[in-house]
């Protein structure tokens, strides 16, 4: 016969909160809600137009009056806000990139159609060149091939600028360059744009999950197995990316992302201990595809692991999360809530 010891007794017994739903809800220190997740999408030029994207199945391509028509279900979820991201045709590409600051550029058209339709609904665009450049790069090239930093960083100051005429909440600039978070603040402070905010890719990692990305937007081709090692930061890094936070607040930045986002929660933490301030994270286009590519299999149970890989963001200190599961995260949790 086994005789349970009576003593000595644990002093704390962790499992007694845990026994019952009511007090596990009670205890719990993170939640996630509908109001800390962007959705990102890619919009296409023309009309009545929706592709697939291969590497990111149940993600779609749309033109701007699809996507101000699946909008409609994403406002009333209760999302805060998209994260717009232009498929530029590869007519419009350049090497100066010039398509990326015409007042009728896909972000911009977007932009207008979706703040007329919504106004409340937030919008965040994408200050970077590498979906209007021929080579696939975030900058504008050198003789020598170099991403040029300062010139690069006028083209983006055009680009942020005309994001903020066509009425955007929040600019993005997820392209790297030194200095640009300084420049674009002035820049927008003196054209009146005053409470345009800027959402700083500050500690954006060359990462290898980017991959789906460039699919998606067309970069990837025009890429070639090329990198951008020398302007995004080295995985190795951590003390870095509090550098690069702390450059770009004193520049202006009203908000600061970590990119990518479950392989780099721990810069996550770090930025929100130091700072204590709006920090985003970014479960990128490659975090999407292995999810995917494990439910396809049946390897993961869908809704419950889509759940806890957006709570772990909360619990590393998130205060938003861009990802493409926004609306899957939105219905669940709302039919959790009924
Ligand atoms: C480029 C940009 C990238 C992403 C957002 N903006 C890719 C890159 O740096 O090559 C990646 C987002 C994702 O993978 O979901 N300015």
């Amino acid at each position: 016969m086994i005789v349970a010891s009576r003593a000595p007794y644990p002093a704390t017994r962790l499992r007694r909160t845990r026994a019952h739903s009511w007090l596990r809800r009670l205890v719990r220190e993170h939640q996630l809600s509908v109001n800390d997740l962007i959705y990102p999408v890619f919009v296409l030029d023309g009309a009545q137009r929706r592709e697939a994207v291969a590497s990111m199945p149940g993600v779609e391509r749309l033109s701007i009056d699809l996507l101000v028509e699946a909008a409609a279900e994403w406002v009333a979820l209760g999302i805060p806000a998209l994260a717009l991201f232009p498929v530029t045709p590869s007519a419009h590409k350049s090497l100066d990139a010039a398509a990326a600051w015409s007042p009728d550029g896909i972000a911009q058209r977007a932009t207008r159609a979706l703040k007329a339709a919504y106004p409340e609904l937030g919008i965040i665009t994408d200050v970077a060149l590498d979906p209007f450049t021929t080579h696939g790069q975030d900058g504008i090239l050198d003789d020598s091939g170099y991403v040029a930093n300062d010139i690069t960083v006028a083209a983006l100051v055009r680009q942020a600028l005309s994001h903020a005429e066509a009425g955007a909440d929040i600019v993005a600039p997820s392209d790297m360059m030194d200095g640009r978070i300084g420049a674009i603040r002035a820049a927008l402070e003196a054209a009146g744009h005053e409470r345009v905010s800027i959402l700083s890719y500050a500690a954006k990692y060359a990462s290898s999950y980017y991959g789906p990305f460039r699919d998606a937007v067309g970069s990837a081709g025009n890429l070639k197995g090329g990198n951008k090692k020398n302007y995004q930061m080295d995985p190795g890094n951590s003390a870095e990316a509090l550098h690069e936070v702390a450059l770009d607040l004193a520049e202006g930045a009203d908000m600061v992302m970590v990119k990518p986002g479950m392989p780099y929660l721990d810069v996550l933490q770090a930025v929100k201990a130091e700072f204590q301030v709006p920090t985003f994270a970014y479960q990128v286009s490659g975090e999407y595809a292995m999810h995917m590519a494990a439910f396809e299999r049946g390897w993961l149970a869908r809704d419950a692991v889509i759940l806890e890989s957006l709570l772990a963001f909360k619990r590393a200190g998130a205060d938003g999360i861009l990802t493409y599961f926004a609306v899957d995260a939105a219905r669940l949790l709302q039919a959790s809530s009924n």
